[in-house]
C-alpha cells in the first residue's frame, strides 16, 4: 500500500481555515485528518458538524474523521452527511464495535477502528476483517503537540505481522497518530504504518507544503522491515 500523509486539521489556523484548506488542497497531502473530541471520552473539545461541513465545501481530498467520542454509532449518519469519507472510532468508546463497523461500511464509507496506546491489540484483532483502517494512537488522545510514544511501534510491528499472516495487507491501512514528525517517520514506516497523521510537526514549519513533501520523501525512503 502507498504511504499516505494526513495533516491534522486540529493544528490549522481556525481564524483563517480557508487558507489552510487551500494549502492542503495544493500540497502532496492525501487526506484531511479531522479530530472530533467530545470532552468526555477525552479531556478536550474540538469541533463538530458546522466545521466539518465548511471543510467539505472547500476540501478537494478525502475527509478522514477520527471520532474521540462515546457512543459513536449515534453520530455516524450526521458525520456522513457532513462529508466524512472515512470514520474511525475507538474500541474503548463502545460495546457495539462490530455493529458500528458494519454500519459505517453499509453507508459506503471507510470504517476505521482506533486503539489507545495502553490498550491491548487483542481487543481489536477480532474486528480487523471488518475494518478498512486501523488507527494506532501514538499519544494519549485529546491534544496535539505531544511526543510520540516509542513503545507503540512494537504494536505497529505486531499488527503488521498479524495482518500479513491473515492476508489482509491489501485491504487494511495502518495509521499512526500523535507526535509524528520527520525524525520518527522512518521508524513508523519500518514498523509497518502506511498512513501518517501529523499536526504540530507540519503546521509548525514556515512552509506547510514543503513540510508535507519532506515527510512523504522520508516515508518513501524508508521501507517496511521484513
Ligand atoms: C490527538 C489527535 C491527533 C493530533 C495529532 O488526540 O488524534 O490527530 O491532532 O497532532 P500532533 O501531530 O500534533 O500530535
Ligand atoms: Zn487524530
Amino acid at each position: 500500500m502507498p504511504h499516505l500523509i494526513a495533516p491534522s486539521v486540529l493544528s490549522a489556523n481556525f481564524a483563517n481555515l480557508q487558507a489552510d484548506i487551500e494549502m492542503i488542497n495544493n500540497s502532496e497531502a492525501d487526506w484531511f485528518h479531522v479530530d472530533v473530541m467530545d470532552g468526555v471520552f477525552v479531556p478536550n473539545i474540538s469541533f463538530g458538524f458546522p466545521v466539518l461541513k465548511s471543510l467539505q465545501k472547500l476540501a478537494k481530498k478525502p475527509l478522514d474523521v477520527h471520532l474521540m467520542i462515546y457512543n459513536p454509532f449515534a453520530y455516524i449518519e450526521p458525520f456522513i452527511q457532513a462529508g466524512a469519507d472515512s470514520i474511525t472510532f475507538h474500541v474503548e468508546a463502545t460495546e457495539d464495535v462490530e455493529e458500528t463497523l458494519q454500519y459505517i461500511r453499509r453507508c459506503s464509507v471507510k470504517a476505521g477502528l482506533a486503539v489507545n496506546p495502553e490498550t491491548s491489540l487483542s481487543l481489536v484483532l477480532p474486528y480487523l476483517t471488518l475494518c478498512d483502517l486501523l488507527l494506532l494512537m501514538t499519544v494519549h488522545p485529546g491534544f496535539g503537540g505531544q511526543l510520540m510514544k516509542e513503545e507503540v511501534l512494537e504494536k505497529v510491528t505486531d499488527v503488521r505481522a498479524w495482518i500479513e499472516q491473515h492476508k489482509l495487507s491489501e485491504k487494511l491501512e495502518i495509521q499512526v497518530d500523535g507526535g509524528i514528525d520527520l525524525t520518527n517517520t522512518p521508524r513508523c514506516v519500518q514498523a509497518g504504518a502506511n498512513v501518517l497523521v501529523a499536526g504540530t510537526s507540519l503546521y509548525g514549519k514556515a512552509d506547510l507544503q514543503a513540510a508535507i513533501a519532506e515527510m512523504r520523501q522520508h516515508a518513501n525512503a524508508s521501507r517496511l522491515k521484513k
